[in-house]
Order: structure tokens, then sequence, then C-alpha cells
């Protein structure tokens, strides 16, 4: 295993999932993707992000983001837990769980800490641009459920300023002003910013989001 960082290429793999086997770049084809890993099934915060995730399907589907999630737990613990997370959640999982076993994905994306929990994989996630490059990876503790806003706030980020020469500040939101990067000249800035801009400082020149 070595160290995975951001703009690395996601590693590929073949895995046993609750939807069949997947071979994960295959399966990703031109999406986006969200790979995110919970330390065991039949767990109660695990339970409610499973969910959480299955009642995010339109808001992933409309940006084009395909989702995974991993424990080391296998394919039928997966299935019987799904049932709970449905009964319990309101809602319908409709994305695959991997089952890794053998750990081999979980030590692909380095999702186990031996200083947390020497067997059980943390709640690890990595956002993957459709070239299958890795663009965030963050991890949470166990004790503390992810918040899925948060990651549709950085899909639109990344998909945002993947497109136009723009960054986005503190706590930005979908429709917030953006900040234009500083590889953009005060020249440039009319034609690639029509709607106007202020120039707080040389270096912070703000400018409504382009792309809406
Ligand atoms: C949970 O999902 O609730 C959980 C899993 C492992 C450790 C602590 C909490």
């Amino acid at each position: 295993m070595s160290t995975l960082r951001l703009g690395d290429t996601a590693p590929d793999f073949t895995a046993q999932t609750t939807e069949g086997e997947i071979n994960f770049h295959e399966w990703l084809g031109n999406s986006w993707g969200i790979l995110f890993s919970h330390p065991s099934d039949y767990t109660p915060v695990c339970t409610t992000e499973l969910g959480t995730v299955a009642k995010y399907t339109e808001e992933f589907t409309k940006r084009n983001v395909k989702v995974a999630a991993l424990s080391v737990d296998g394919v039928e613990s997966h299935h019987g837990w799904i049932k709970d997370i449905n009964e319990t959640q309101n809602t319908t999982v409709n994305f695959p769980i991997i089952a890794d076993e053998d750990k081999k994905v979980s030590d692909l994306y380095d999702m186990i800490h031996p200083n947390a929990d020497s067997t059980l994989t943390v709640r690890s996630v990595f956002i993957i641009d459709p070239n299958k490059k890795v663009k965030l990876i963050i991890v949470y503790p166990a004790s503390t459920g992810r918040n899925f806003d948060e990651l549709i706030r950085v899909i639109d980020s990344l998909q945002l300023t993947a497109y136009h020469k723009v960054a986005t500040p503190a706590n930005w939101k979908h429709g917030e002003d953006v900040v234009i990067t500083p590889a953009v000249s005060n020249e440039e800035i009319p034609d690639l910013f029509p709607k106007g801009h202020k120039e707080v400082k040389p270096y912070l020149r703000i400018t409504p989001q382009p792309n809406i």
C-alpha cells in the first residue's frame, strides 16, 4: 500500500458487491464517483449514513455521481443489513455496498488505520472525477457520522472549478459568489466573467457564480 494522494489515479479493483461483481473503473464509466467506507454492518451510525446516502440519490444522479459503500463484512451480511436500513431509515438502498472481506480494497485505499482500529475500516471518503483522478480525501472517526450535504457541496465546487477559472471561498454554497483564480489577469476578466467582479484586494477578486 502506498499513500493515496489528491491527483493520483484512483486504484482500480474488482470486488463482490450487493449488486454483483464490479470492476470499479468500468462501473464508474464517465461518471464522478464517491467511494466511502464504514466500520461495520448492523451498527447505528453506519445505518443512518447509508440511509442518508440512499435518500440523496436524486442529488447524486443530477450531478452525474455514482456512489459505492464498503466495509469488510460479506455480501450476505450487507443484504440482511440493507433490509434494516430500508425499514428504519424509510428509504431504499440503491447503490452497491462492497464486501471487502479480504481487505483488498481497504488496503489499496488505506481505509484501515490500525491505531484507531486494527481490523475495521474507518469512515473514509474519496471523490473521484471522470478521469479517475482522486479529487478529495476525508477521513472521519467511527464515532462521527458524515455530513453528506458537505460532500454535495464539494462536488458542486469541484464541478464548477473544473470548467471555470474560479475557486470557492469558505463555507461557499451553490449560487453564492466565488473568487477568481490568481492565474487570471485583470485584462482577461471582462471576457471570462461578463457578470462583473469586485476587487477587494489585487489577490481577492469576487464574481458571481459563472455557471448559473
Ligand atoms: C456505528 O456505526 O454506530 C459505529 C461503528 C463502529 C464504532 C462506533 C460506532
